[in-house]
């Protein structure tokens, strides 16, 4: 008897799991400089001395992480075989969507003896969660590299950029040493750093450039020798994927994504290869698949907002002024049993922000001699699009 899956067969990949997001290779290609510039800033431990803090920049998907896990794997693997090393304690952090607080308590957390109740999520302070990570600290003793990524996300990071560099200089602790390595994927957040924290900080910097569509090509090949079978990747299809990610930002993860949605696209049809033309099809639904997540980021009005302005562009009435955009937002938000917001500036307000994040295009119009000034808006992208993502949301609320 055959079952729905019965026909199904692996065809193409050999191991899918290499061109996953989770995946951590066991090499890093094409950052040689980067690596030789972190492992030098990485060596004092090795003598047990006061590690240097690190601080790495660059756009996303440009290896930070990657090379990072690496270099941590491979500085543990290093201290074991020497003496003269301290004890190597490593501490990642993701700062996304934390508050300083959090990011204190579960450092803390982590130190905490095994048996120990957690920190409190409430009633104590960040001065508080400061004081147990240095009383942690030095009960545990050796080197401490605390790596905290993402750190632009962090809003109190004056704070946490002073306070632990100098936590041995300022005697909180005294039998433990404490390096940083930061990473950012906004160069300008070192703006935002007051000039003590920089100076401490940027003891090592490293930057990350975007990858050029020959750097691509080797990353991609060397994914794809493990996750394909042979002969099924066609060389094309991946100078095909890291051209057109190349062309873009120079991005990894992005070429990444688009050898993925291409076999899997291949697959899905039934085809013995992964072809350019596959990775064509992918290079839309991956794009397709960020845009629609930028919708599903927005609040549920501005959804409103988006999809009166997607109806609008489907009868032909762009460009239109906000009164008119406020007309059907009412009917949309009604239609999924919203309160529409009441006056005209909270629609103009929604307005201008999905402009600025490029959902919307804005033309100022001038009334000849009456003076009067105004906006009209238009849609920046397929309401198609906007108008299938809403009714996906929809479906599962
Ligand atoms: N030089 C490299 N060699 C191998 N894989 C890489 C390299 N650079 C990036 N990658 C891969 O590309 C993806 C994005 O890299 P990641 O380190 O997460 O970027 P970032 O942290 O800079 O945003 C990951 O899957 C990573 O394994
Ligand atoms: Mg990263």
């Amino acid at each position: 008897m055959s079952g729905p899956f019965s026909d199904v067969g692996n065809t193409i990949f050999e191991n899918k799991s290499v061109l996953t997001e989770s995946y951590q290779p066991d090499t890093i290609l094409e950052r040689d400089e980067e690596i030789e510039a972190y492992s030098h800033a990485l060596q004092d431990i090795l003598f047990g001395r006061e590690p240097e803090n690190i601080f790495l920049y660059g756009k996303a998907g440009l290896g930070k992480t990657a090379v990072t896990t690496y270099m941590m794997n491979e500085l543990l693997a290093e201290v074991d075989t020497r003496p003269e090393a301290d004890h190597v304690h490593i501490h990642k952090i993701n700062c996304n969507g934390r508050t300083l607080f959090m990011v204190v308590r579960e450092l803390v957390n982590e130190l905490l003896p095994e048996n120990a109740s957690p920190f409190p999520k409430r009633g104590l302070g960040t001065g508080d969660a400061f004081d147990e990570l240095y009383a942690q600290l030095d009960r545990i003793g050796g080197t401490h590299l605390f790596v905290i990524d993402e750190i632009d996300h962090l809003e109190d990071v004056n704070t946490l950029l002073y306070e632990l560099p100098r936590a041995r200089a300022n005697d909180h602790i005294s039998n433990a040493f404490v390096g940083i390595v930061g990473i950012s994927n906004d160069y300008t957040f070192r703006q935002s750093l007051s000039p003590k924290v920089k100076d401490t900080l940027m003891e090592t910097e490293i930057s990350f450039s975007p990858y050029d569509a020959a750097e691509l090509q080797t990353i991609l090949q060397y994914r794809a020798d493990k996750a394909f079978r042979d002969g099924v990747c066609k060389q094309s299809a991946i100078a095909k994927a890291a051209a057109l990610a190349a062309q873009d930002m120079g991005n990894a993860r992005q070429a990444i994504d688009f050898l993925r949605v291409g076999s899997e696209v291949a697959e899905r049809t039934g085809e013995a290869h992964v072809t350019d033309e596959h990775i064509e099809r992918a290079r839309g639904l991956v794009r397709r698949g960020r845009l629609e997540n930028k919708i599903r980021d927005q609040t549920e009005h501005a959804q409103y907002i988006l999809e009166a302005i997607a109806r609008l562009a489907e009868t032909d009435d762009l460009p239109a002024r906000s009164k008119a955009v406020q007309t059907v937002y009412e009917t949309v938000a009604d239609s999924h049993g919203a309160t529409p917001l009441t006056t005209l500036k909270s629609v103009q307000d929604h307005l201008s922000d999905l402009q600025m994040l490029g959902f919307l295009i804005r033309h100022e119009r001038n009334h000849g001699r009456s003076g009067g000034q105004y906006y009209e808006y238009e849609l920046n992208l397929d309401q198609e699009i906007i108008l299938e993502t809403r009714a996906e949301i929809a479906r599962h609320t």
